[in-house]
């Protein structure tokens, strides 16, 4: 895994952040949510609602502040504790949106060209796809450096964003002659729940946009919509096998395996110590109660937290105010180092 560069002296501060895109699932939670709340205990952290990067896409005002209060009740639902972690929405903080507008003129064309997600996203036709989508890992940089993030949390999608932040800020440091002015952050993904793939098809990504809602399982979802989409999850006519070596070339049951194995704490060996040879008449029901049993409180939670819409605002206000007295100085800093007057 890559390094923090090894003379940045500033404290250790995780960031991460979430897009308020509607449809939070079971690989936004594994991959990052829970990995969040671990995080806050040790050192600074702060946890983004990223609408800025939202709008790269087009989507209705209402549902976007709708959605935005979403993710600020299931950070909260899922164990994040404002007292401890800061929560805060990216479009209350200015320095992310100024500080990328520097980081554009740092970033090469040649480097986001070769960004995969941007491919994917646009699709065929690039050439209609907003210059918000195509600049998005900068923004995404900018998130990250205007507080000298040197730590973050992400699934194993974000890895290419994450080296891009990289390269950007050690070209800063360079360009500016500023060594170690930035940290070159440290991308947190190891772990089970980096890349939970559809229930549908175990060579796709778990997603936010697949069309299908039964190839995820939402972190809205009550008990029995959970059952039911776990019952129809693709697998095959084989049992679950006895060894990690059965799952080569059975995607889909490999990923149920892990989603029991991210869920439960256990490693996939355990796992398939205790299921290995059974059918998936047994295995599915066990992960569809584990499932219900991890996120059914969550999803409660949730919803008991967005019936009181001011109460989220609230905080998110509170937290955006702690995150801009951590980014404004850094700014500052920033524009001096640039040659502007401050
Ligand atoms: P978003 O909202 O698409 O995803 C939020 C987080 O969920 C992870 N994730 C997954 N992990 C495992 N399996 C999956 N199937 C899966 N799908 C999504 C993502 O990796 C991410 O960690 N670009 C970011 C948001 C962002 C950001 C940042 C993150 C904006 N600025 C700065 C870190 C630092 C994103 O993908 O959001």
């Amino acid at each position: 895994m890559a390094e923090t560069a090894p003379r940045f002296s500033g404290p250790k501060r995780v960031f991460s952040g979430v897009q308020p895109t509607g449809n939070l699932h079971l690989g936004n939670y594994l991959g990052a949510i829970r990995k969040f709340v671990d995080l806050q205990e040790d050192q600074e952290a702060l946890y983004c609602i990223v609408d800025l990067h939202a709008i790269t896409v087009a989507q209705d005002p209402e549902a976007l502040r709708a959605q935005t209060r979403e993710i600020a009740a299931a950070y909260m639902a899922a164990g994040i504790d404002p007292q401890k972690a800061i929560i805060f929405h990216q479009s209350a903080v200015s320095a992310h949106a100024e500080l990328a507008w520097i980081f554009n003129c740092v970033a090469r064309m040649g480097w986001l060209e070769r960004m995969t997600q941007f491919k994917d996203k646009a699709g065929k036709d690039s050439e209609r796809a907003s210059v918000g989508l195509f600049d998005y890992p900068v923004l995404m940089a900018a998130d990250i450096l205007a507080y000298k993030a040197t730590h973050v949390p992400v699934g194993e999608d974000q890895k290419q964003h994450l080296e891009l932040a990289r390269d950007i800020a050690g070209k800063f440091n360079k360009d500016f002659h500023a060594e170690d002015f930035f940290p070159l952050p440290e991308p947190l993904i190891k772990g089970p729940g980096a890349r939970i793939m559809s229930l549908k098809d175990g060579c796709a990504k778990m997603s936010k946009s697949d069309p299908s809602d039964l190839s995820r399982i939402n972190l809205t979802d009550d008990a029995a919509m959970i059952a039911k989409k776990i019952k129809k999850a693709k697998t095959d006519a084989e049992p679950v096998p006895e060894n990690v070596e059965g799952l080569k070339g059975r995607p889909e049951v490999e990923n149920l395996v892990g989603i029991y194995s991210a869920l439960s704490g256990q490693s996939v060996e355990e796992v398939l110590a205790a299921y290995g040879g059974q059918g998936f008449g047994v295995f599915k029901p066990a992960l569809a109660e584990l499932a219900v049993d991890k996120l059914a409180p969550i999803s409660e939670e949730m919803r008991r937290l967005q019936n009181d819409p001011a109460f989220l605002e609230s905080q998110l206000e509170a937290g955006a105010e702690k995150a801009n007295a951590i980014a404004v100085p850094i700014l500052r800093e920033v524009k001096q180092i640039v040659g502007f007057v401050v």
